[in-house]
């Protein structure tokens, strides 16, 4: 086993490490930038059944329903499809309307996720085309569904998912790419600029790891005793907020919970005092003006704010009680770069708290059963 953590000290950790390795290989043969394409097997023969869909529903659990939201975005913006996700669990209880004009996209790490497979026998029953989005090859989803794409992350040990999950982000940016340069959404110069730049993000990926580490490490060890954490984030990074949220409590057993930055004063609000943290991601896409305000009234409660912000950021940082900084990039990719802290912050409390990362209580790594 030891071999195995190729001299980590968990896997969990190997993992994260292993990022920059397992988003390039998600990528390897189908992102061309130089010969300006995108080349997928599983969707080339249903490009047209994607991009005239009624609706694309996505289906997933877990941290892969976490990717659903991101895919969501992705996938409007780009290709200008509905989108709807969903809990895999609710959707196959709910008597839901679907048709063959629909088509639905389940996302699976190991692929046996027995609330994701019921869900897609029942899409299947009802006509809907299901595209799978799996990680181990051959599992029971990536066999059942119409046709798919793998992520190539390599076997994933740790129960939270971490390279499997950035995996997932990646082939969702290609299929939106794709589809919205398919259907003519997505003009050659726009295409071209999001390709180059997504076939830079592995390389951010290792400047992040190099980088952020040793702070993130610091960080964590004033957190070792915190009983609560709120994790915020605006548009693309909102499901990434959820993600980081996710990641502390399975493996460090603090409670915490992710919201949309705006939504903070519906309610979390009322929450914040000079004992409650407040990990926030702030780089300088979208609305960060907005962001800035947020982080004003989290200040003007005493809140401690660690920030994940832009290299050089000034408006932000001026204010966070912690910061970590991660490279620009494209909004719709920034939530690949804003995890890998996040990752790591959840796996030092944890392992600071004692707790076994890898396996932690009454969670599995594939649910096979309801
Ligand atoms: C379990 C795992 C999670 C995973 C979820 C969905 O809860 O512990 O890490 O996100 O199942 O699993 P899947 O294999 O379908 O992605």
């Amino acid at each position: 086993e030891q071999i195995e953590k190729g001299g980590y000290e968990h896997f969990m950790l190997k993992e994260i490490f292993e990022q920059p390795k397992s988003i390039l290989d998600t990528m390897r043969g189908r992102l061309l930038v130089n010969e300006g394409i995108i080349k997928m097997a599983g969707i080339w023969d249903h490009l047209d059944r994607l991009t005239n869909a009624e609706r694309i529903i996505i289906i997933a659990c877990g941290t892969s329903w976490h990717a659903g939201l991101i895919g969501e975005y992705l996938i409007e913006e780009f290709a200008r499809v509905p989108v709807e996700v969903e809990y895999a669990s609710e959707f196959r209880y709910r008597n839901p309307i679907i048709s063959s004009k629909d088509v639905v996209i389940a996302i699976s790490q190991s692929g046996e996720t027995a609330d994701t497979m019921a869900a897609i026998k029942l899409a299947k029953e009802k006509g809907a085309f299901v595209y799978g989005i799996c990680n181990v090859v051959d599992s029971s989803i990536a066999r059942y569904t119409d046709a798919g794409s793998y992520t190539h992350a390599g076997p994933e040990i740790g129960v939270a998912s971490t390279k499997a999950f950035t995996a997932q982000l990646t082939i969702l940016s290609l299929i939106a790419i794709k589809l919205g340069n398919h259907n003519g959404n997505l003009g050659k110069a726009d295409f071209m600029r999001l390709i180059t730049e997504l076939d830079a993000i592995p390389k951010k990926v290792e400047d992040v790891l190099d980088s952020v580490d040793e702070t993130v490490k610091t960080i964590a060890a004033n957190f070792v005793d915190a009983t609560n954490f709120l994790y915020l984030g605006r548009g693309y990074n909102f499901p990434a907020a959820l993600e980081g949220a996710l990641k502390l409590k399975e493996i460090s057993y603090i409670h915490a919970e992710g919201y949309p930055a705006a939504e903070m004063k519906h309610g979390p609000i009322a929450l914040i005092d000079e004992n409650m943290p407040i990990v926030i991601i702030a780089p300088k896409v979208g609305h960060y003006d907005k962001i800035v305000s947020n982080v004003q009234e989290i200040k003007a409660r005493k809140g401690k704010v660690i920030a994940i912000v832009n290299k050089g950021d000034t408006q932000v940082s001026a204010m966070a009680d912690y910061i970590i900084e991660i490279p620009e990039t494209s909004e719709c990719f920034s939530p690949i770069l804003a995890s890998i802290p996040l990752q790591l912050l959840s796996y030092y409390i944890a392992v600071a708290r004692g707790a076994n990362v890898d396996q932690p209580r009454n969670l599995a790594k594939s649910v096979t059963v309801e």
